[in-house]
């Protein structure tokens, strides 16, 4: 039997994996290991994540995670987030984003591979000048630009894609930007029937913002990625629709691409359907070792779909009325 292991996390994740899960429960059968972590289990016990919580996660065969708090105020703690990262290795983070007509801002059919391990978020930070300066060292190496590179355009060729375009500020960070879009180019040689080009960061912010379909698949360094999945959630209507997978070799984590959105913790509006999609991410990579959970993962996704295009539950982010739990029992009489 498939185990996935499952961390609630903050604010609205409990709310929103609960009904993630129970959509999992009538499509799979599954043991789920459940794993503690963030600002609540850290205000009860001083640690950000219970002791064996990493080895929960090993004897898994996959993730599914909400959003965790990493405090900026306060007693703070080392994010759980890149600590799983890290641990697992999972070095491409990949979140696709489509349109919704009558709730999205415009045509997006686009999927962002962002290098999940290096860049800005490398860890490397020190102060200066006896307080007075702050530096973080942004780093970016060969091999990992061309693995990210390279997973970006196997998933054009593996998804009928046609173009990969790397995002830099290549014109100001000339050194850093040069190294990975010289990767991307060296790599973008051995996948001759896919279109490669390249776009600066702040053009193609604009972009996604002012024209249909400007993208297919963006491959970024780690912050730029980032930052850009936002604005692309914003295009699409709501971050509390898009999911995401974060994937290593042999190992893989999924979660909706949105934070723990406090102001409306406890509620019951959350939109859940960021973490259904992720959960239909997760069920499409375990759809490896098992064709039947990939085809469970497609109809799924078609199902979310389904429900968003049809307007049949939706929760206030996107215009609805609906509450969280309406919209996962309207799904579950949709995967039914
Ligand atoms: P946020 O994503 O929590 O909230 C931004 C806005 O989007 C809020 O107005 C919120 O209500 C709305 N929103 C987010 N998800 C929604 C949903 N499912 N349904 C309806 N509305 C939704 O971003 P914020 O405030 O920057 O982050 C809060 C915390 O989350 C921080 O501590 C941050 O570290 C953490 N975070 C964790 C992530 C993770 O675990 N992967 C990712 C992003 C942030």
């Amino acid at each position: 039997m498939i185990k996935i292991a499952v961390m609630e996390g903050d604010g609205i994740g409990p709310e929103i994996i609960g009904g993630a899960i129970s959509i999992l429960e009538s499509l799979i059968e599954a043991e789920f290991l459940y794993v503690k972590a963030g600002k609540r289990y850290f205000h009860e016990t001083g640690l950000p994540m219970e002791e064996n919580g990493i080895q929960k996660i090993k004897e898994a065969d996959a993730l599914l995670k909400g959003p965790v708090a990493t405090p900026i105020r306060g007693k703070t703690y080392p994010s759980v987030n890149l600590r799983i990262r890290r641990e697992f290795n999972l070095y491409a983070n990949v979140r696709p984003f489509r349109s919704y007509k009558g709730i999205s801002l415009r045509e997006i059919d686009t999927v962002i591979v962002r290098e999940n391990t290096e860049g800005l978020y490398s860890g490397i930070e020190e102060v200066k000048g006896g307080g007075e300066k702050a530096v973080a060292s942004r780093v970016i190496t060969r091999d990992k630009s061309e693995r990210i590179s390279e997973y970006a355009f196997k998933l054009a060729e593996r998804e009928g894609r046609n173009r990969v375009t790397a995002i830099h500020k290549r014109n100001v960070l000339k050194v850093s930007d040069g190294l990975f879009l010289e990767s991307f180019y060296r790599v973008a040689e051995g996948h001759p029937n896919i279109v490669a080009d390249d776009a600066i960061v702040d053009a193609a912010a604009y972009k996604l913002v002012k024209v249909d379909k400007a993208f297919d698949v963006m491959v970024t360094p780690n912050l730029y990625g980032d930052i850009l999945s936002d604005v692309a959630a914003g295009v699409v209507g709501s971050l509390g629709l898009c999911g995401s997978a974060q994937i290593g070799d042999d190992f893989a984590a999924f979660e909706p691409i949105h934070g723990t959105a406090e102001d409306i913790a406890g509620k019951g509006i959350a939109n859940p359907l960021g973490a259904v999609i992720a959960s239909s991410l997760m069920l499409i990579w375990l759809g490896e070792r098992d064709p039947l959970l990939r085809e469970k993962g497609i109809s799924l996704r078609k199902a979310v779909d389904d429900l968003v295009d049809r307007r049949l539950a939706l929760t206030p982010d996107l215009g609805g009325s609906s509450t969280t739990a309406e919209v996962i029992n309207t799904l579950l009489k949709l995967v039914s």
